[in-house]
């Protein structure tokens, strides 16, 4: 008699078919920025995460060694490869590396009809390595910005894109209001690099500016804050809350991924993306045995 080897289907909280977040963004090998951090920032929101890559970094907590892009027609085909099957319930862009592979992802969105899509516009490291040629960004402004449901522009990218000066809560309004300007539905940009006792971040949805606050938190652990962030937005986006509450739920996601930063690496450490799972120290393990039991 044949054997039966059905296995029961999956039922979790979504039924058999959890939200789908796609990030189409570059590969850290480090594991805390790029497609590893959306990767697992959906995972802990309870997201099946698809991804398209963009390029590839070699790279770790102390900069970008290496980085080469991939072919647009690959960039391109992934898109169509997990969109003719999969779907997604809302993606996001990262580092999109130069303007042909911009077009590229623009065309896809256009082709494929996704939404929402949060274009993170990620220009440079934290260490200051290029991640968008700047030839790019004109593409980047004409092609992608007008598709887009939420942009999440840090205080330098929205200088670039404006030509704007950057320093006071004003000048952040003045940035949001003009970058929406530029066609997407709603604008964040986000404080990180600025001073002062709250990470400010500023939205505007063509009508009425708010603001996402937090406590700034003294920390080198910072690497990767911004794609934790704009996955955050997307996975919450797939679950399908409203922009706003999307904003909110992400930065207090954010905020607590950075407070429970790990150790890790010598340079900008990654955030905790998966601090919603606590810490999971399995009896009788070499980390069990060098640092003793948990809570100890
Ligand atoms: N030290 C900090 N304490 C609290 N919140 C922070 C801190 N640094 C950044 N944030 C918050 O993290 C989010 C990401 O902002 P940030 O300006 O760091 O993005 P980014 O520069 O694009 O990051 P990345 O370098 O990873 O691309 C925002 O909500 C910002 O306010
Ligand atoms: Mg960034």
């Amino acid at each position: 008699m044949a054997k039966d080897v059905s296995v029961p289907a999956f039922v979790g909280p979504f039924g058999d078919r959890p939200p789908i977040a796609l990030t189409i963004a570059g590969s850290d090998s480090g594991g805390g920025a790029g497609i590893q951090a959306d990767l697992k920032t959906f995972t802990v929101l309870g997201c099946f995460g698809t991804s398209v890559l963009t390029a590839i970094t070699a790279q770790n907590t102390l900069g970008v060694q290496a980085a080469e892009a991939l072919e647009p027609s690959l960039v391109l085909q992934q898109m169509r490869s997990v969109m003719s099957d999969i779907g997604a319930d809302a993606a996001k862009t990262g580092m999109l590396a130069n303007a042909a592979v911009v077009e590229a992802v623009a065309q896809g969105v256009r082709e494929l009809g996704i939404r929402p899509l949060v274009i993170d516009p990620v220009m440079m490291a934290k260490g200051g390595e290029p991640l968008l040629a700047p030839e790019a960004r004109t593409a980047l402004v004409e092609e992608l910005l007008p598709l887009a449901t939420v942009i999440t522009p840090n205080i330098p990218e929205a200088e670039a894109l404006t030509g704007l000066r950057i320093g006071s809560l004003d000048e952040m309004r003045e940035a949001v209001r003009r970058l929406h300007g530029l066609g997407p539905a709603w604008v964040v940009v986000k404080g990180g690099h600025r001073t002062g006792p709250e990470a400010v971040d500023v939205v505007f949805d063509g009508t009425r500016f708010h603001e996402l606050r937090a406590p700034r938190i003294d920390s080198d652990r910072t690497h990767g804050t911004g794609c934790t962030f704009s996955s955050a937005i997307t996975a919450y986006l797939a679950h399908g809350l409203p922009v706003l509450d999307a904003l909110r739920r992400a930065k207090t996601f954010v905020t607590r991924a950075i407070e429970t930063a790990p150790r890790i690496g010598g340079g900008h450490g990654p955030t905790n993306h998966l601090w919603p799972m606590g810490t999971t120290r399995l009896p009788g393990s070499a980390v069990e045995a060098k640092r003793g039991p948990a809570g100890a």
